[in-house]
């Protein structure tokens, strides 16, 4: 049997990455053309991998929240929902829905560019460019502050366990709840702390990345926040595929979670913005800030191919 997830989801990180978000136009055709594009995309991409084995190319299309309906009236995922818009003592979670997700991602920059091209020129006339943001592995795949990230995701076939919905949705299987945030670092300000301070905002060493004994680590710390379990000692997971962003004049972290439940994440979120029970917050939400946010959920190929 051929996998019937999109391999965007699962795949480990790509040296490059395009995102790319648009707004469905209101020209009377748009919503055909969407369809046309989208349900031919999975091939597309299927010959381009073909084509290029060694760029290890992926794609994620993620259909948007509040356009589900209009794309697809009569079904949708059942935990499909809005991003949780958050607010406390000046940490913010903004919601900023966009109808569709482009992901493009691949070992080779020129490879992203071809297949970003091709998306935006069939999506002439019917959907505009909201944001179009470029990625890339920074060192040995750390965020922008320094610290590796990544390290505690999922592997193996806990990824797909973790990201893809199952039977308890079965015309939804194979399909994901894509939460993106961009987020703007303040690297002046963080780099204005000491290694020390750096690394408690974590809970993790720096350079070798080593995770702090539970017992060191401060209630604020990055890792704190959102290691979170459930009353029966289980843990909440959620995939991670975020990728630093940058120019000379804004950078920072296209964070990407992907999950078979929206609630991981939205549990995460909340922890991070409004703290534990004593309201201590994550300390890394003083040096970065939160611009857009927007839940998708990320078909499954077949579900896309249907379309047409
Ligand atoms: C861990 C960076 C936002 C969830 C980490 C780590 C880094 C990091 C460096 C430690 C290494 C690792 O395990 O990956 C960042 C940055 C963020 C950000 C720079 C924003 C600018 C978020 C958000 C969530 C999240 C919004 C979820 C709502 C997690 C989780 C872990 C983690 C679940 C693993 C915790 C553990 O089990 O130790 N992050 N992160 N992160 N982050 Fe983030």
């Amino acid at each position: 049997m051929t996998q019937d997830y999109q391999s965007g989801v699962i795949a480990e990180q790509n040296r490059d990455a395009i995102f790319l978000s648009f707004n469905q136009t209101h020209q009377p055709d748009a919503q055909a053309r969407v369809k046309q594009v989208l349900s031919g995309l999975p091939q597309r991409v299927e010959l381009l991998r073909n084509q290029l084995p060694d760029v290890a190319l992926h794609l994620t299309v993620g259909i948007g929240s509040a356009y589900w309906d209009s794309l697809s009236p009569d079904s949708r995922p059942a935990l499909l929902r809005g991003f949780p818009a958050l607010e406390q003592g000046g940490r913010v979670a903004p919601s900023t829905p966009t109808d569709l997700l482009f992901i493009v991602r691949a070992d080779q920059y020129d490879a992203c560019f071809e297949l970003a091209r091709e998306i935006a020129e069939g999506l002439q006339g019917a959907a505009e460019l909201v944001e179009e943001v470029h990625g890339f592995r920074y060192l040995d795949a750390r965020d922008l502050t320094g610290f590796v990230d990544g390290t505690e995701n999922p592997q193996g076939d806990d990824r797909l366990e973790v990201a893809l919905v199952g039977d308890e949705d079965p015309d939804f299987a194979g399909g994901s709840y894509l939460h993106l945030q961009r987020y703007e670092h303040d690297l002046s300000a963080w780099n204005r702390q000491s290694l020390k301070e750096q690394e408690d905002a974590y809970g993790r060493t720096k350079v070798d990345n080593i995770e702090y004994p539970s017992a060191e680590k401060s209630p604020h710390a990055h890792t704190k926040r959102t290691s979170l379990k459930r009353p029966d000692g289980s843990s909440i997971e959620i995939l991670r595929q975020s990728m630093p962003y940058g120019d000379s004049t804004r950078k920072g972290l296209m964070f990407v979670s992907v999950c078979r439940t929206p609630e991981n994440f939205e549990l995460m979120l909340k922890s991070m913005v409004e703290g534990d029970e004593s309201g201590q917050a994550d300390r890394i939400l003083e040096f970065t800030r939160a611009v857009t946010g927007a839940s998708f959920f990320v078909p499954a190929p077949s579900w896309l191919k249907r379309l047409a």
